[in-house]
């Protein structure tokens, strides 16, 4: 086998969140999130997880970044949160939270590595949430002045923003099948969060280009879903169809086109006339980008029948059956399935040929342990790993201008409503004592790293 060599510059990072890792859930004036609420709910988080402690990042950052410059990336892509720059969701910014990442971002770039900022990832300030949440349209004008505020302070030194993270998940799981924060199962209100979540991007969007200097690079993160259809059959396909439609083109066409999926409207119209939607929202939601960042793990297969309600898919319910695909499959039960990705990237250079990509995050969980030595053998991970890097080798040779992949994760962390029983890191965690312990995957993303590639 010839080795799989990338082309130069390519971006080669790792990536978090912060209320995955950052823990200080109630230090320097930050204030409750929906996450923080929601996983103080019983019944709501696996073994009643919080992300109180989490991997208490934000007393351990300086080891952090040392095992990302022992790794060799070239980036790292973390979240800020909300409830720590901005408590209330309103009014000025805490010096001591932005302070923070004032020092993550100097630490990171004395270690050479380019920091990627995430404005958003799913930690809402709860004041927000009780005054009507995403559903509710001020909170797109909320985040906007928030992205600015955090614009102001690390736009010296943080040169690639991206919006939002995932607003599939904090729309549809957040309040359409509640299995995410604020855990609301509303339809209606899955539908408009939706909407604002697209508008919130768009008026972020004009806030950092306010407040940046023209080379600033902003994006925007989705979970694209690989949606195949079981069969050949029009039932399949337009099964297929209608999950694109919710699961894609919901986010993809107001983002890049100025318009809602016509089908959508149509789909949903029982549930909604779109009126929440407003004259000009299209125009602010469709402001210019500079790339696009995917979020990838396994593809979707579907078919003609039913989900079972509350479903994160408002109006597709009694058209559309989840279909288990078929293969390996990670401790989340996800399929491993690489041709997924490579579907998706060459799908976005065929629609969008002129928006440059980034797979911003991909990886997997498996049951890892450290073995009596202390060492965390995880040939899985690295097989997965190795499959879809393969994969984006192979779209970059058939012309999709990918630019760089962010590995999910750098550290074990709180994998949302599943806590910490799922392991996505690269560098292992003991939650009991903080100690961080390498695996294997790690090795051998530096090895990747250093070699520019994968070895044939
Ligand atoms: C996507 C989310 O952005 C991240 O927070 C999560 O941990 C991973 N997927 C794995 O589920």
């Amino acid at each position: 086998m010839t080795d799989l060599t990338f082309p130069a510059g390519f971006r080669w990072g790792t990536a978090t969140a912060a209320y995955q890792i950052e823990g200080a859930a109630d230090e320097d004036g930050r204030t409750p999130s929906i996450w923080d609420t929601f996983s103080r709910t019983p019944g709501r988080v696996r073994n009643g997880d919080t992300g109180d402690i989490a991997a208490d990042h934000y007393h351990r950052m300086g080891e952090d970044v040392a095992l990302m410059k022992d790794l060799g990336v070239t980036d790292y892509r973390f979240s800020v949160a909300w409830p720590r720059v901005q408590p209330t969701g309103r009014g000025p910014a805490v010096r001591k939270g932005l302070d923070f990442y004032r020092r993550l971002t100097d630490e990171l770039l004395s270690a050479d590595i380019r920091p990627v900022v995430t404005l958003y990832h799913w930690d809402l300030p709860q004041e927000l949430e009780d005054a009507g949440g995403w559903p509710h349209r001020d909170t797109a004008d909320r985040f906007a002045e928030y992205a600015g505020l955090v614009a102001d302070a690390l736009g010296d030194r943080v040169t690639t923003w991206t919006t939002l993270n995932e607003p599939w998940c904090a729309a549809f799981l957040g309040y359409a099948s509640g299995v995410h924060a604020p855990g609301r199962t509303d339809a209606v209100a899955s539908l408009r969060a939706a909407h604002h979540l697209n508008l919130a991007h768009g008026r972020a969007v004009q806030a950092l280009r306010a407040a940046l200097p023209p080379s600033a690079e902003v994006s925007l993160t989705l979970n694209l879903h690989a949606v195949r259809p079981l069969s050949d059959s029009a039932e399949d396909r337009d099964a297929a169809r209608r999950v694109d439609a919710l699961g894609n083109r919901i986010f993809l066409d107001p983002v890049f086109h100025g318009r809602l999926p016509g089908d959508l409207v149509e789909d949903t119209a029982a549930l909604t006339d779109w009126s929440f939607v407003r004259d000009g929202d299209l125009e602010v939601t469709a402001a210019p980008l500079d790339s696009l960042g995917i979020n990838y793990y396994s593809p979707t297969v579907v078919a003609a029948g039913s989900s079972p309600a509350p479903s994160p898919w408002p109006g597709a319910e009694p058209h559309v059956r989840f279909v288990p695909a078929p293969g390996p499959r990670t401790a989340m039960d996800w399929p491993v399935d690489p041709d997924g990705l490579y579907e998706l990237l060459t799908r976005l250079r065929d629609e969008l040929p002129e928006v440059p990509l980034m797979v911003t995050e991909n990886g997997a969980a498996y049951d890892d342990y450290a073995d009596p030595s202390g060492e965390v053998h995880d040939p899985e991970r690295v097989a997965y790993l190795r499959g879809h890097l393969a994969a984006v080798h192979r779209a970059l040779a058939d012309g999709v201008d990918v630019r760089g992949y962010f590995l999910w994760s750098l550290l074990d962390n709180f994998e949302w409503a599943y806590g910490y029983g799922k392991r996505f890191g690269i560098v292992h965690v003991d939650f009991a004592s903080q100690r961080r312990t390498p695996k294997d995957s790690a090795r051998w993303y530096a090895d990747v790293i250093a070699r520019g590639g994968l070895r044939g």
